[in-house]
């Protein structure tokens, strides 16, 4: 019943349709133009890094149930994180037709040749996340105040120690950032710099391995197991006498490979306790990290707002409206600066994550458990 009334109901649509382009002077080839004009029939591809993280598979999810509950189609693809791979994705999509993009980058500066075959489909692109590089052939930028995120977490570093209550050490700390291809990596290590470095050069925090330069700290891929190396290898050389006090990392995944380093040495107990260790995500194997007390910190970013972000973006523009924006000078990819809409970041620890984590209903107390 159901099926034929779907069926029905098609036929009228397409009835309908066929007179409207008629009298358009149009056949229906031109439909796209038709699609633009409303949710109807559009279908948007959404290409998403990878899946061996949380928190992409939840922004995959929340973007597509974003996307559908405004009535569109969606195709969601996972690029493994290898470049090339979210490359042909994003070209199969456009060839199947889809009639708008959101893209988290893998590589932000391996986009320009498929942007380009979008831009002259007419297909147009939201930068998801991470901002893409180099290329006009962006419209619009959906993200986080990502500097802001470095600076909750220099500051929570700060505050931790009690270097803002005057205690002086010196404490020594080690520096991490995210993978060198995502152009969040650099804000996130600036804005905790910008924290952190007035206490570096007053000698009250010490970097021992002296990799204090952001092309020294990186994390290809923001992979955790090449941060456990990472650790491990600066633990055998520059804390073998003293104890490390503070290990700013710019990501969960990313802070769970440092921890298992520290571990594996032995910290974690009365007589040598964790250092403190920041984060970012949010994810519930950090979480659950912080309420034992191994993570120290997260910086907790509401996916749930970031998808609805995105996709009133993507409406916005099919409907020849102009998208919400909050930020039109900070994200000059190199091409343009492209607008954006930034969400606020927020700090977790111990004492927060329940109330702003399970009271705001991201997580329930069972996923913590
Ligand atoms: C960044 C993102 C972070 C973190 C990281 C690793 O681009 O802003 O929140 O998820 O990638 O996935």
């Amino acid at each position: 019943m159901r099926n034929r009334r779907a069926a029905l109901a098609a036929i009228a649509s397409a009835a309908s349709l066929a007179l409207t382009l008629t009298a358009c002077g149009q056949n229906s080839e031109g439909g796209s133009e038709e699609k633009k004009g409303g949710a109807d029939g559009a279908t948007i591809g959404v290409a998403m890094p990878t899946k061996s993280s949380e928190r992409w598979i939840s922004d995959g999810a929340n973007v597509v149930k974003e996307l559908k509950s405004k009535g569109y189609e969606t195709k969601l693809v996972y690029g493994e994180d290898d470049p090339d791979q979210q490359v042909s994705q994003i070209e199969n999509m456009i060839t199947q037709g889809v009639d708008a993009l959101i893209v988290a980058a893998i590589d932000n500066k391996s986009l320009d040749n498929v942007l380009q075959q979008a831009k002259d489909a007419d297909i147009p692109v939201i930068s998801y996340d991470r901002l893409i590089l180099g290329t006009e052939n962006v419209d619009y930028y959906a993200s986080f105040d990502n500097e802001k995120v470095g600076e909750l977490q220099g500051t929570y570093i700060v505050d931790k120690l009690g270097l803002e209550d005057g205690k002086k050490g010196p404490f020594s700390i080690e520096l991490f950032a995210g993978s060198n291809d995502d152009n969040n990596t650099k804000y996130f290590f600036q804005g905790a710099m910008n924290v952190l470095k007035p206490y570096v050069d007053k000698g009250e925090l010490v970097v021992r391995s002296k990799q204090t330069a952001l092309n020294q700290v990186t994390t290809l891929r923001w992979d955790g197991g090449t941060a456990q190396r990472r650790m491990d290898d600066l633990l055998t050389s520059s804390y073998r006498s003293t104890r490390v006090d503070a290990v700013l990392s710019p990501y969960d995944g990313i802070s769970i490979g440092i921890l298992s380093a520290l571990k594996s040495d032995g910290y974690g107990s009365k007589a040598k306790p964790m250092p403190v260790v920041t984060g970012q995500d949010a994810e519930v194997a950090s979480v659950k990290s912080i309420i034992t007390g191994e993570q120290t910190q997260t910086v907790y970013k509401d996916l749930r707002q970031l998808a609805k972000v995105a996709s009133n973006m993507v409406d916005a523009v099919l409907k020849d409206k102009k998208p919400e924006v909050n930020d039109t000078k900070s994200y000059d990819n190199g091409a343009k600066v492209v607008p954006a809409f930034l969400l606020q970041p927020v700090s977790v620890d111990k004492d927060n994550y329940k109330e702003t984590l399970v009271d705001g209903g991201y997580y329930t107390a069972d996923d913590l458990k």
